[in-house]
């Protein structure tokens, strides 16, 4: 069975020190300090170390030959988002990983679909450089922040990159980052464990309350993380809107519920009771096989999870492992036709 895996993150080897061209900090820099390893630092701040299936295609087709993973969908790392930088600046670096990324999928077109990343903080040249990753470079779509800075994604100002979206027929995967509350969580990796799916659900409510989707229904927009809290919280989402309609339908007067079904979200929830669930809320043409591939947090053998599910009938695996993820990108299957 063709397998996809609609989230991954990758990053160049090397790129320009940034500190030096900008004048200011802030930036992610490799160590690459052994073989095979390096250590991501923001200035001399240690953030993560990562090792060669971060930056090595060789390496991740390796991996992928070994897990049964005909596909991945590579979008850069969320730190690199960097939209609290000058927004030139933003760019300059977004066209460097959009680049490389290009460059990989143009190298292995049957292993690899990109997603790029944009300065969302000056949505202009959002839009203009999305129109490049779409028209020039071949991405199918980017990689969004759960928030842009202050902005949550139904700020008036980030409607024209999701109309350019929409236009061009571009997929936008969401993908929390600078997780709300992360002073008070120093501790027990909380950001990570609860502040993404309090993110993902924060960007899911905007997106609906805000009519983003009531205004450009064929945007195709999906979620990390099985869409966060959101799918769980559903009911009081729900209720919130019927009981309190002058606090929540102010700009969007359908009900949130009649959104199920008409975004995306990946299938990383760990628990077969929790992806059933799922499932059963968005149906099985929007949910998509993501695994977090090459973070500790990421499902180890994408799609493990997906195929313990008994009673899921093999047209329901189909879907979640290749069916929803083509239809979510706009890529046709016979580009990625199983050979031999
Ligand atoms: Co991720």
């Amino acid at each position: 069975m063709l397998k996809i895996d609609i989230h991954t993150h990758i990053l160049p080897e090397r790129w320009p020190d940034l500190r030096e061209r900008f004048g200011y900090g802030g930036f992610v820099s490799l160590e690459h300090h052994k073989p095979c390893c390096a250590r991501m630092m923001v200035d001399d701040k240690f953030f993560r170390e990562i090792e060669d299936n971060c930056w090595s295609p060789a390496r991740r087709i390796k991996d992928c030959d070994e897990t049964g993973v005909h596909v991945q969908v590579l979008s850069t790392v969320p730190v690199m988002f960097n939209y609290w930088a000058k927004p030139q600046d933003t760019l300059y670096l977004s066209t460097i990983l959009n680049d490389h990324i290009a460059d990989i999928v143009r190298e292995y077109p049957q292993r690899f679909i990109g997603l790029g990343t944009l300065p969302m903080q000056a949505p202009k040249l959002a839009v203009s450089e999305l129109e490049r990753c779409v028209s020039e470079l071949g991405l199918a779509g980017v990689q969004i922040g759960s928030h842009i800075n202050d902005w949550n994604l139904d700020q008036p100002e980030l409607f024209e990159v999701f109309e350019a979206a929409a236009s061009l027929g571009a997929a936008v995967f969401v993908h929390p980052w600078d997780m709300m509350g992360k002073d008070r969580m120093p501790k027990y990796w909380l950001p990570w464990l609860v502040g993404m799916p309090a993110e993902t659900s924060l960007a899911i409510c905007s997106i609906i309350f805000g009519g983003v989707l009531e205004r450009l229904p064929n945007l195709r927009i999906g979620f990390a993380h099985g869409g966060g809290a959101f799918p769980f919280t559903i009911g009081r989402v729900q209720h919130g809107f019927d009981v309190r309609p002058d606090l929540c339908a102010v700009d969007n007067k359908i009900s949130p519920r009649d959104y199920l079904g008409k975004f995306f979200v990946d299938s990383l929830v760990h628990d077969a009771d929790a992806l059933r669930f799922l499932v059963n809320q968005m149906g099985d043409n929007r949910v998509a096989l993501g695994s977090d591939y090459p973070f500790p947090l990421g499902e180890t053998r994408p799609g493990t999870l997906i195929e313990s599910i008994s009673e899921f009938p093999s047209s329901t695996k189909d879907r979640l492992l290749a069916g929803t993820a083509l239809e979510f990108l706009g890529v046709n299957r016979h580009q990625f036709e199983i050979k031999g």
